[in-house]
């Protein structure tokens, strides 16, 4: 992503604020994964949305037609020997020449600096609940303006929730934005390739994820977008199972739902394959059921049907699979009504995709399903859990399957970004024959 398309957003993001108001972005701090052992740093998606800029400790202030800039980027100062031991920072020089902020100054110094920016303002678009600390702070700064209000000193009468718009901004992705997005959906998919590939009976779910990462970050996506789901057999079943301890069973299938994040771009891929590379008759039975639900919802994803069409169609295909495998009973119709196909298929068929993997947007416009509309990403992921003791018969247990792909609505329908990788049974078959 270059400069320009940071740019753009805020010049986007303060046309809609408008006159005296300022928004106010903390990016996320660092947390600690065990005593002084830090997680992997990501920068908070609405703040990397608006800065391209990726240092902790970093706060953006966005002040519309602000004569002395309308960019002010806190961040921290260059220090040779915290640099010497932690890596490279911008610094204010940097945070200007490189990341096209108007002013810069020390993150040490936003106590003294920042209640002055707020002064002339009437709304201050803000986040509230994201980070907790950060929301004290900014309580603090307003207080001391209303302590000064005597003096003259005007304070905001307004805060505004910055989501609404900047999540807007979020939903409808841009050239750039959907490169990455396909970018980090082949990655992915080519990960999922290999997966099946080397999948054999008896190496551990842990081995497999393993692979998935080293395909990932040997093609340039540094992170995963979310912890890779990694299960054989019952742990299939496991909606948000993340052990990834078991041993893979002859005779068991496999769900893998892993993807990679790429230049701060999600993708979110399902595949479900036999642990030894052939179908039984029961399990291909539920998966082709899958499948068909899967391909009738990627068929409703197109502008101008509403959100919940595909998780209709999927509900439908399904629901109507379950009565012919004998896994529900009753009218296709009143068991819709009923919503009994929840009993297997308990989650919803997608969501939005993006910098994050559930990412930003409204879903509903006041009470109606938001219709579809060219540029929006989101997942099509139905599946069918039959965990053991379930009402099913027994040849259904321990069977979990969920195909998902990521989805671009385009212009005149949509465009599948994880198309790299089978979902055919034959061709995922073939695949693993040839691993
Ligand atoms: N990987 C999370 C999801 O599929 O929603
Ligand atoms: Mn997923
Ligand atoms: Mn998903």
């Amino acid at each position: 992503m270059n400069a320009k398309e940071f740019k753009r957003r805020r010049k986007h993001l303060m046309e809609m604020m408008g006159d005296k108001s300022v928004a106010i972005l903390p990016s996320s701090p660092v947390r600690l994964r065990n005593r002084d052992v830090e997680y992997k740093y990501r920068p908070d998606s609405d703040f990397y949305y608006l800065t391209g800029f990726p240092e902790p400790e970093s706060v953006a202030v966005l002040v519309p037609n602000r004569e002395h800039g309308e960019y002010i980027l806190f961040c921290r100062e260059n220090d040779p020997e915290m640099e010497t031991w932690n890596g490279r920072r911008a610094g204010q020089n940097g945070a200007v020449s490189e990341y096209g902020a108007d002013d810069s100054f020390p993150i040490d110094d936003i106590d003294d600096i920042l209640p002055g920016l707020l002064e002339g303002a009437e709304r201050v678009f803000y986040t509230m609940g994201t980070h907790p600390d950060f929301d004290q702070r900014l309580i603090g700064w307003v207080n001391r303006l209303r302590k000064q209000s005597r003096a003259g000193i005007h304070t905001p009468g307004e805060f505004v929730s910055l989501d609404h718009q900047l999540h807007e901004m979020r939903l409808y992705k841009s050239s750039a934005e959907i490169q990455a997005m396909r970018q980090a959906a082949a990655i992915s998919a080519e990960a999922h390739r290999r997966a099946m590939q080397i999948c054999q009976p008896g190496m551990k779910e842990y081995q497999i994820e393993a692979e998935l990462g080293h395909t990932f970050m040997t093609e340039g996506a540094l992170s995963h977008a979310y912890a890779s789901i990694v299960g054989g057999g019952a742990n299939g079943c496991v909606l948000h199972y993340v052990e990834n301890r078991s041993t893979l069973k002859n005779g068991d299938l496999l769900l893998i739902d892993a993807g990679a994040e790429y230049d701060y771009y999600a993708s979110d891929i399902s595949r479900t394959f036999p642990v030894n590379g052939k179908f039984s008759r029961a399990q291909r039975s539920l998966y082709e059921l899958v499948l068909e639900a899967q391909l009738a919802a990627i068929e409703q994803v197109k502008p101008g049907n509403h959100w919940n069409d595909p998780h209709e169609a999927a509900v439908k295909v399904l629901t109507k699979g379950m009565v012919s495998l004998g896994l529900l009973k009753g009218s296709v119709k009143k068991l819709i009504e009923k919503e009994a196909y929840r009993e297997y298929f308990m989650h919803r068929t997608g969501h939005w995709l993006g910098m994050d993997v559930h990412d930003v947007g409204d879903y509903k416009v006041e009470d109606d399903w938001r219709l579809l509309e060219a540029g929006m990403t989101l997942t099509v992921e139905p599946g069918i859990y039959i965990a053991a003791g379930s009402k099913a018969a027994k040849k259904w247990w321990n069977t979990g399957i969920r195909i998902e792909d990521d989805v671009l609505v385009t212009k005149k329908g949509c465009e599948v970004l994880s198309d790299g990788v089978p979902k055919q049974p034959d061709e995922i078959e073939a695949l693993m024959a040839a691993g």
